[in-house]
C-alpha cells in the first residue's frame, strides 16, 4: 500500500511515519517544509502535483493549522489551511481514486450534552479553529468519495508541544501548578492514535470515527497522572477553575468522545487513558532522565 502523509512533521505525522508506520507501507512523508517532500496544502498546483506524482492508494491528512486560540484573532489563516487545504488534498485524492483519512476534533462539540459524544451527534462548534475543523470535514465528505473522518481529542506526545509534555517540563522548573478543572475530555496518546488510524485504513470501511484512549478526564486529572507516572508524587497541582485561566478560545466544557461505529467494525478500543500516560512518560523519562 502506497500512503501520503499530509503535516508528517507534527505531532501526529510523526508518530504515524516514525513510531508506527507498518514495514510493507511505501510511506510517503510531506510537510510545508522539511519533510522528504515539501508540500504546502494551499497551493493548488502543488497538491496537484505531488498527489498525481505518488498517486498514493491513501492520503493520511495531518496537516492543519492547530493554534485554537490564535485562530480568533486570523480566522482565515485557519480557513485556508483547515477548510481550502483540505478541500484541495479531497478533490486531487478522488480525481487519482485515492481514499483520505482527514484528522478531526472533539472541539467540533458544543460540550451541552454533558455526556460522550458519538459519531451521530450534531456539531456545534465553539470556536473558530472548530469551525474550520468542521468545514474542512464536510470538504472532505463532499469531495472524496473513499474517505474517513477521524474526530480525536486533546493530543500528546513524543514529539512537539503538548500538555503532559508542558506540566513535565514545568514540573521539573519548580513551577506553581494551577490547573483547570472544570474542563473533561479524553486524552489521547499520539502514538496510540497512529497505531488505531493504520488499522483503520486496512480494516475499516469508510465514514466518521471517534478514535480516543478510552475513560475521560478534566486537564487537572491529567496532570496530575502525568506526574505520578512520572514519581512527582510530591509536586503539588492545585485544581481552578477556567475563569481563572481566560483564553481566547471557547472550549467545551464535556467533550469525551464514545464510538458507536468503531466497534461496529470490530475495531479494538484504545486502552485506558491512564496507562497511555505511563508509556508516554516512560518514553520521556527514556530520552531525558
Ligand atoms: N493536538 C491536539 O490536541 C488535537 C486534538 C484533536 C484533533 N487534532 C487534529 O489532529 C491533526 C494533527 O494535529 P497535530 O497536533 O499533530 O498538529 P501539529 O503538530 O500542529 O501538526 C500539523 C502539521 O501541519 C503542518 N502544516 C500547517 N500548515 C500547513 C500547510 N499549509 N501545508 C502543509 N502542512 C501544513 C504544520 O507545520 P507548521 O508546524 O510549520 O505549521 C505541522 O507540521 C490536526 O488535524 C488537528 O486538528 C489535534
Amino acid at each position: 500500500m502506497k500512503v501520503l502523509v499530509t503535516g508528517a512533521n507534527g505531532m501526529l505525522g510523526k508518530a504515524i511515519c516514525l513510531q508506527t508506520a507498518p514495514a510493507d507501507v511505501e510511506l510517503h512523508a510531506a510537510d510545508i517544509v522539511g519533510a522528504q517532500i515539501d508540500l504546502d496544502i494551499t497551493c493548488p498546483t502543488a497538491v496537484r502535483e505531488v498527489i498525481h506524482s505518488i498517486a498514493p492508494d491513501v492520503i493520511i491528512h495531518c496537516a492543519a493549522y492547530t493554534q485554537v486560540d490564535r485562530a480568533e484573532e486570523e480566522p482565515d489563516v485557519a480557513y485556508r489551511v483547515n477548510a481550502l487545504g483540505s478541500e484541495l488534498v479531497a478533490l486531487t485524492a478522488d480525481r487519482v481514486a485515492a481514499a483520505m483519512c482527514y484528522i478531526s476534533t472533539d472541539f467540533v462539540f458544543d460540550g451541552a450534552k454533558r455526556a460522550a459524544y458519538h459519531e451521530y451527534d450534531e456539531p456545534n462548534p465553539l470556536s473558530a479553529y472548530a469551525r474550520t475543523k468542521l468545514a474542512g470535514e464536510l470538504a472532505v465528505a463532499r469531495h472524496c468519495r473513499r474517505h474517513w473522518i477521524v474526530r480525536t481529542a486533546w493530543l500528546y506526545g513524543e514529539h512537539g508541544r503538548n500538555f503532559p509534555a508542558t506540566i513535565l517540563r514545568a514540573a521539573r522548573e519548580g513551577r506553581q501548578l494551577r490547573v483547570v478543572a472544570d474542563q473533561t475530555g479524553s486524552p489521547t496518546y499520539a502514538r496510540d492514535l497512529a497505531r488505531a488510524i493504520w488499522r483503520l485504513i486496512a480494516h475499516a470501511g469508510y465514514g466518521t470515527y471517534h478514535i480516543v484512549n478510552l475513560g475521560s478526564a478534566s486537564w487537572y486529572e491529567l496532570a496530575r497522572r502525568t506526574l505520578d507516572a512520572a514519581g512527582l508524587y510530591d509536586v503539588p497541582v492545585q485544581p481552578i477553575p477556567s475563569s481563572d485561566w481566560p483564553s481566547p478560545a471557547r472550549r467545551p466544557a464535556y467533550s469525551p468522545l464514545s464510538s458507536l461505529r468503531g466497534p461496529a467494525e470490530g475495531l479494538p478500543p484504545l486502552r485506558p487513558w491512564q496507562d497511555a500516560v505511563s508509556e508516554f512518560v516512560s518514553h520521556v523519562r527514556k530520552e531525558q532522565p
